[in-house]
């Protein structure tokens, strides 16, 4: 397994551009089934996840490859709604396809999906609000076969507000005869995004961004050339990893408006943050203060993406913070690892008390999933002395080339193979 080893201690400098929208790609080019020939999906992020959706979808007949950030599809030949149970298994958000691709044959085989290990993860919300437009699931062992002579748009009512099941109904919708309100829609950026691609592909959705989406159904829809919107998390990991290093860097390419929990906090604890348009400067100074109470709870609310991050940085805060984890039960593992760094943090059910330390110190620390690996990063970066993260394949689901990127704002840091051996990232060896 690679690891990244990482010399601590140098505030971050420089300026950098924000990758496009992991989780605003992977449902747009799910969405994508749903057409007929050639579009053009631009700003796509080069990340293992992005690379498994697209061999699912060579996998079902399409055509889909990514050259310079933008993904050139041709659903013309798609021939079948039958995902391959090993790259199924391989990412969560490959559950995206079981709605337009049951839209789009009338029938969809899945499997239960693999992912992050932050919790149970369940898919009951996507499954009901299948069921509520029509159709007829069946669920054997760890196979999902769901099944719809004609989808009919209905009142569907979540009972919590899932990023996943929001856009899986919406993509399903869209496709159904009649109209189709979504109460208690989940609100993020990526959703607004995907009604916005959905529509510029003949859809007629309106409403995301708030708690009730309304979807006229459609009977065609139209090839069509598509920005991603740039990723928020991304974007707030480098926030925070320039704030708790105490340097000074500036994001091009970012949406503030997407970020303003993560900015309201690390103001409160001291950070100087200045905007305009799409740039953004975040320079730390001091030591920061101690921010009472964080919550993280669907948007626009703090997210839980960036809860392992915000964790780091107040760990080296001056007095005792509280987090508390509301979305996912499970999402404290990077806790015993960062007290490995020398953080203090105790645990109490849902809710992390973090008692602030002035320094972290180099350690040997494993990636458990995508984010809490990011923040064992961002962690190695504000230590004194080396830090070995390990497991790190997570991190490559959601980062374009973090040492790279991290390089170039004068990070020390190295990718090495468990031989001790120097290596490129790996989509660069792929070519
Ligand atoms: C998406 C994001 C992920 C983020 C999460 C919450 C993508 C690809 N991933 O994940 O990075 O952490 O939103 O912001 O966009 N739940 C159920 N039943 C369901 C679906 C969800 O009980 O059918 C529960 C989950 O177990 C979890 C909570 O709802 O506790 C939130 O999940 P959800 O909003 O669906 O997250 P994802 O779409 O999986």
């Amino acid at each position: 397994m690679e690891k990244l080893v990482i010399e601590g201690g140098k505030p971050l400098s420089g300026t950098i551009r924000i990758q496009g929208a992991k989780n605003a790609a992977l449902p747009i080019l799910a969405a994508s089934v749903l057409s007929d020939g050639n579009l053009i999906i631009e700003n796509v992020p080069d990340l293992l996840d992005i690379q498994v959706m697209l061999d699912i979808l060579t996998s079902l007949g399409s055509r889909a490859v990514l050259t310079g950030q933008k993904v050139h599809l041709d659903m013309s030949r798609l021939h079948s709604s039958h995902i391959p149970e090993e790259l199924m298994k391989q990412m969560r958000s490959s559950i995206f396809l079981m709605g337009p691709l049951l839209a789009r044959f009338g029938s969809v085989t899945v499997y239960q999906p693999g992912g992050c290990a932050i919790g149970e993860r369940k898919i009951n919300l996507h499954l009901q609000g299948l069921e509520a437009l029509g159709a007829v699931i069946e669920e054997t062992g760890s196979t999902i076969v769901c099944r719809a002579e004609k989808l009919t748009g209905a009142d569907i009512v979540l009972d919590f507000p899932s990023v996943g099941a929001t856009e899986n109904i919406m993509m399903a919708a869209a496709a159904a005869v009649g109209r189709t309100t979504i109460h208690n829609a989940a609100r993020e950026p990526e959703i607004q995004d995907l009604q916005h691609f959905l529509n510029a592909m003949g859809a007629r959705i309106y409403g995301a961004g708030t708690d009730t989406i309304t979807i006229d159904g459609v009977s065609r829809f139209h090839p069509c050339v598509y920005r991603i919107i740039p990723d928020r998390i991304a974007a707030g990991t480098l926030m925070v990893a320039a704030a708790a290093t105490r340097g000074n860097v500036t994001l091009e390419q970012v949406n503030p408006q997407h970020l303003t929990s993560l900015i309201h906090v690390l103001k409160r604890a001291g950070v100087q943050i200045i905007s305009s348009g799409d740039i953004m400067n975040i320079q730390c100074h001091n030591r920061p203060r101690r921010v009472e109470r964080i919550v993280t709870s669907p948007y626009p609310a703090f997210p839980t993406d960036l809860q392992s991050l915000i964790m780091v940085f107040l760990s080296l805060a001056d007095g005792l913070s509280i987090v508390k984890e509301t979305v996912f039960e499970g999402r404290f593992k990077h806790v015993d690892e960062l007290g490995r760094m020398g953080a203090d943090i105790r645990v109490d059910m849902n809710a992390a008390y973090i008692k602030g330390v002035p320094r972290l110190y180099g350690a040997t620390v494993e990636a458990t999933d995508l984010r809490a690996g990011a923040a064992l990063v961002i962690a190695g970066l504000a230590a004194h002395g080396t830090t070995v993260v390990e497991q790190i394949h997570h991190i490559d689901r959601g980062y374009e080339q973090i040492e790279k990127m991290l390089t170039r704002l004068g990070a020390r840091i190295r990718r090495k193979s468990p031989e001790g051996e120097e290596l490129s990232s790996p989509l660069d060896r792929i070519g």
